[in-house]
């Protein structure tokens, strides 16, 4: 097997007397997309934020392209190629829709010596790539101002400008209209054909089904199991995810 582009060995997470995570091992290979799933409070969204750097695992190690990494911040994730798209998304509701996309790599032009803010490319470079996540949404809207779903597209735009090599996702369809979806697994299944590995937390199974070579399931803060999604039929895809969440066993539904 190629080497994983990520891997965890052992990883625990506690916070205080809660154990979030315990003992997790996990890989991830270069262009996969790997499925999170897992009840409410099962540790998917700890799992993440270590990943991106925004909590140390409390023991375990973790590697990413062949190397030991310890990331001390997200920005420090992002360096290595990892980016992250936040359950409660982390945007900057003051700004405009621009601003937010291009926060920390934003485009400057110079006069002389001076080096401004080019807000006109900005705007241009966003409306763009607004359309290519099939939404006309305006750079000049101030995003406090937006839906649920249009932040959400404003968040994924943002994480596509630092050309990640891991791309993580937390619930990103939970605001989205059923069209917007669409085009979000599409958008999912483009950065796979090149070469970006992606990890998708979703509570829609038939979301997860679609674009995941694999589904990992988490129980309690523990690798509950995993599922090949093509394997079988989608519904006993579908009753094996439950089964495996739950800790239900299979075949004994009435
Ligand atoms: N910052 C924190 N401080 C204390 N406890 C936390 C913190 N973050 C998570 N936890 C706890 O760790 C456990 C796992 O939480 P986590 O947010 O990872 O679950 P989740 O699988 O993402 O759930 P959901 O599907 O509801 O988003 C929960 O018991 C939660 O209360
Ligand atoms: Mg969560």
């Amino acid at each position: 097997m190629p080497q994983p582009l990520l891997e965890l060995t052992g990883v625990s997470k506690t916070f205080g007397p809660v154990t979030a995570l315990d003992r997790v091992d996990m890989q991830i290979g270069a262009a996969e997309a790997v499925g999170l799933i897992g009840d409410n409070g099962a540790g998917k969204s700890t799992l993440v934020k270590i990943l991106s750097g925004l909590y140390p695992p409390t023991t375990g190690s973790m590697r990413f392209d062949g190397r030991a990494v310890h990331f001390g911040s997200p920005f420090e994730a992002r360096a290595a190629g990892i980016e992250m798209i936040y359950q409660d998304l982390a945007l900057c509701g003051d700004l405009d829709v621009a601003a937010n996309v291009f926060l920390g790599r934003e485009r400057k032009k110079s006069f002389g010596p001076i080096r401004l803010l080019d807000r006109t490319t900005m705007r241009e470079d966003a409306r763009r790539v607004m359309r290519e996540l099939g939404t006309d949404i305006a750079p000049e809207r101030i995003v406090g101002g937006l839906s649920g779903g249009q932040r959400q597209l404003v968040a994924v735009a943002r994480a596509l400008q630092f050309q990640p090599r891991l791309l993580l996702l937390d619930e990103p369809t939970a605001a989205l209209s059923s069209e917007k979806i669409r085009v979000l697994m599409g958008l999912i299944e483009q950065l796979k054909a090149r070469g970006v590995s992606i990890l998708m937390i979703s509570h829609r199974f038939t979301d997860i089904l679609h674009v995941c070579d694999r589904i990992v399931v988490v129980r309690q803060g523990r690798i509950a199991g995993e599922l090949a999604p093509h394997a079988q039929p989608p519904e006993r895809t579908m009753a094996a995810m439950h089964a495996m969440m739950t800790g239900d066993a299979l075949g004994v539904s009435a």
